[in-house]
Order: structure tokens, then sequence, then C-alpha cells
């Protein structure tokens, strides 16, 4: 990263899609064979979708929790969570990903925008608990008993959450990387812009460049289980020789 000459206690913010989890076996939604190729999102990642068919998409994410339980995290995963315990300032996670490989790493700090597949959501009341293995449409909510129970996913047209405190950092972070991610789908397309804007440096490390890649100061092109340990051993050898 030629432009930027960290000094090992920068505040970090770090956005994730589904590309750092691909080479644990998760598929993405939007690469050949992706997700969104096999399924219309309309049918399974919408409020109109579930209520057409809550079986279809309980069926739908009742798969993906059972390849989200059975993935391991990969070196990239593994590498942020080094990244989150031994860098000298803050380093928070922002991913667009529903598994839960970043804790299972080790990670802290992980905000989910799009909820994750390890929560249940009640439709008719709001109460959230941790998610069965698997949703049927006639399960009643453990607290107003009505069924309509969901998974604590984010579909399109909803509001992404943790919102505020995003924006929050964006403004105050020194560095931005975005990680695996196509950047296609807002508001996580315009983070680098945010964060940017605001005075940080912005790098996307990918397979290929994204759709955003114009907003970004460095480009590292690679496979996330490679690229992003190269990148962290970069950043700590600067911490090590600052310190
Ligand atoms: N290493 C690094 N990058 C990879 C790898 C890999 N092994 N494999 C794929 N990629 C890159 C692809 O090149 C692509 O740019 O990861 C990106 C995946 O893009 P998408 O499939 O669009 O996934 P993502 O950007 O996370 O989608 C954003 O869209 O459908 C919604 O809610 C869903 O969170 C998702 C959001």
């Amino acid at each position: 990263m030629q432009g930027f000459r960290p000094k090992g206690d920068e505040f970090l913010v770090i956005l994730t899609g589904a590309g750092i989890s691909a080479e644990s076996g998760l598929g993405t939604f939007r690469d050949k064979d992706g997700l969104w190729t096999r399924y219309d999102l309309n049918e399974i990642a919408t409020p109109e979708g579930f209520a057409r068919n809550p079986k279809l998409v309980l069926d739908f994410y009742n798969a993906r929790r059972r390849n989200a339980r059975e993935a391991v995290p990969n070196a990239a995963h593994e590498a942020l969570a080094r990244l989150q315990r031994d860098w000298g300032g803050d380093v928070l996670i922002v991913t667009q990903n529903v598994d839960d490989l970043h804790e299972r790493a080790g990670s802290g700090q992980v905000l989910h925008i799009h909820g994750g597949l390890e929560g249940a959501l009640c439709a008719a009341c709001g109460h959230r608990w941790p998610a069965p293995a698997a949703m049927a449409p006639a399960d009643p909510c453990p607290v107003c008993g009505k069924p309509g129970t969901r998974p604590d996913i984010v579909w399109f047209g909803e509001i992404p959450y943790h919102m505020d405190e995003v924006w929050f950092a964006l403004r105050q972070c020194d560095l931005f990387v975005s990680i695996g991610t196509s950047g296609t789908v807002y508001p996580a397309a315009a983070f680098a812009q945010d964060a940017s804007r605001a005075g940080a440096y912005c790098v996307e490390i990918n397979a290929e460049t994204s759709a955003v890649a114009g907003d970004f100061d460095a480009i590292l092109i690679g496979p996330a289980t490679r690229a992003v340990p190269d990148w962290v051993a970069g950043m700590l050898a600067v911490r090590n020789s600052a310190a």
C-alpha cells in the first residue's frame, strides 16, 4: 500500500462480503453458479417472497445454516482475528455475511449488517432468539406463540442493522479495507466513498476488481486466503517495527 504508511495504532474498519467465506465452501451470490444465479432472490430474500411461500424461504435458509455450521473459518478469517488481537488500534469488522465464521475464528467487534443465520426473529412481535437447526412455518414464537417465525436476516427492501454505528465508524477510521465483496449492494457499496470523504485511506482486497474499485486508493487482487494473511502480515510487521 505505497500511499499509506501505518504507524500501528490506527483505527481500522474492515468490510467483508461472501468472497471471504468462499474458500470455506460457502457460496457467493454473483459469481458463476452463485446463489442468485440458481435462486430468484425476489422469491427467497424479500418479505414479499416470505409472505408468499414461507416454507420455500425457511428451507433455503435451513440449508444455508446447515452449510455454515459445517464450514470452518479459513486463513482469511483467522488473519483478521489475529489483526484484531495484535493491532495497536481498534479493528472493527463490518460484515455483509450471515455466517459466523469471523466469530468462530476468534474475532470480536463484528457487526452483521445483514443479520445472521444463527438468529431467529418473530415477524409478529419482533422477539429474537437463537435459531434452531431447522425452522418451519408452523413454529410458534417462544414469546407470543404466533407462527410466522423467520431467520433474523435482512432481506432486500429492509433496513440493514447497526447502521448508525457503521456510519460513525466510517467517519472516524484511518484505514478502510473491503474484502470479498462485489460492491453491488448498498449501503455497503458506498462505505469506501464515505470513509474516503472523511479522510480514510481505502484498500480493496478481492479476487477481481469490484464495481466500486474507483473508490479505493489501493487494490490487492487475489484469493482471500492468500491476499488477506499477506496484507495482515505486512500491517503487523509495521506495528512491530514501530513498537
Ligand atoms: N477471495 C476473494 N474474493 C473472492 C473470492 C475469494 N476466494 N471468491 C469470490 N470473491 C469475490 C468475487 O469476485 C466478488 O467480487 O467476492 C465477491 C462476492 O460478491 P457477491 O457474490 O456479490 O457477494 P457480496 O458482495 O457479499 O454480496 C453482497 O448481496 O445478496 C446480497 O445480502 C447479500 O450480503 C450479500 C450482498
